[in-house]
């Protein structure tokens, strides 16, 4: 329909390439990525030049004049959007850059040789095990933190309603099926890692991080450390246990310190075993669990347990470090107070 004040097609023509020519003139001067975006929205919004244009196509009679404004429209459009993607991208990269030279810190200067850092001392207590473990013939293993219901308890033989798999004592992530992956509650999947990859006899340990929903108090922490060690080779028996752990004991603590063995129940040891360290005060401390791996363990690792036995142990690295330093409250490892901090 032709109304006394419809443009001609021509110079509707005209208008769409001015409004192409303006919107990539903006495009190219906006400064950064925020106010790129913001003349984005005023480009897609209804009132821009090109939305307008494009509701006066039908004001053109001829088909073939609306046809072809209609298409350079949509060029128009095209080209802008592929325009404005570009310096999105370019301005963004600056954005960063900005950003990263606007936050960069050199922590060398605070490096001097008086004020050199140090390890913590749950990480001090772990390389001292390693080093401890390593001297008695171990070799070392890693595990994922992030674990599968399979490894960290049904290959332990720990059975559906064991308590440790309730959601009050564990964390459960959110994915897959509900319950199958979670935070690892102890080290002891690794045990399961290892009979799976290594080659017989195993001589291994174990340390890492593992996670309960345990209330922080002075000894208990909700994260905390654990190492596992594991001994898998043929005619292995509890006294080769006891005796390990008497020689770590005395490695470890010092020759004042002795070790004893209480009965205890684990799923994937039979028989198991609570190992107590006897501290200076002549106080007693629950430091780890250990035991006979069980042959449904073994089983689950792709071992024989008639041709194969083996010990394990669990011990807790962050009590470990409590004792050895005679710390009083293990959440004071994690306050980050460099006057605790320095003592060590
Ligand atoms: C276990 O975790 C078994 N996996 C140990 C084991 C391994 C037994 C191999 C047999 C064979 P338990 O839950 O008792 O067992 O934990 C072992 C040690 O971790 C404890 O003795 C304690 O030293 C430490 N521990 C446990 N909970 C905490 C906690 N919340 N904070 C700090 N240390 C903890």
């Amino acid at each position: 329909m032709v109304t006394p004040d419809s443009p001609p097609a021509s110079t509707i023509l005209t208008d769409i390439d001015s409004a192409r020519r303006l919107a990539l003139e903006a495009v190219a001067s906006a400064a950064d990525s925020e106010a790129l975006r913001t003349l984005g929205s005023e480009l897609n919004g209804k009132r821009s030049a090109l939305t307008q244009l494009k509701s006066q196509l039908g004001t053109i009679v001829d088909a073939d004049a609306r046809k072809t404004a209609g298409q350079l429209i949509n060029d128009a459009t095209v080209t802008i959007a592929e325009a404005f993607s570009a310096r999105l991208e370019l301005l963004s990269k600056h954005d960063r850059a900005a950003q990263v030279t606007g936050e960069f810190i050199d922590l060398t200067e605070c490096v001097t040789p008086d004020r050199r850092g140090h390890s913590h001392i749950v990480t001090q207590s772990t390389e001292r095990l390693e080093d401890v473990f390593t001297g008695l013939g171990f070799h070392i293993a890693e595990g994922p933190e992030v674990e599968t219901d399979f490894y960290n308890f049904e290959a332990l033989n720990t059975p559906k309603s064991h308590p440790a798999r309730s959601e009050s004592d564990t964390m459960y992530l959110e994915s897959g099926v509900p319950g199958s992956v979670l935070l690892r509650t102890h080290t002891s999947p690794v045990q399961i890692r290892v009979m799976q990859t290594w080659d017989l006899p195993i001589y291994a340990v174990m340390p890492g991080r593992v996670f309960r929903r345990d209330t922080p108090d002075a000894t208990h922490m909700p994260v905390f450390h654990q190492i596992e060690g594991l001994v898998i080779d043929r005619n292995i028996t509890f006294a080769h246990l006891a005796g390990t752990i008497e020689a770590f004991t005395k490695a470890f603590f010092g020759s004042d310190f002795t070790s004893r063995l209480r009965p205890s129940y684990f799923p994937f040891t039979e028989p198991s075993a609570e190992f107590d360290i006897r501290r200076a005060n002549g106080n007693w401390i629950e430091l780890g669990g250990c035991g006979m791996v069980h042959p449904n363990v073994l089983r689950s690792g792709g071992i024989d347990p008639d041709e194969f036995t083996g010990f394990a142990f669990g011990f807790g690295i962050d009590r470990m470090a409590k004792e050895r330093h005679n710390v009083e409250d293990i959440r004071e490892m994690y306050t980050n107070d460099l006057r605790f901090i320095r003592q060590f």
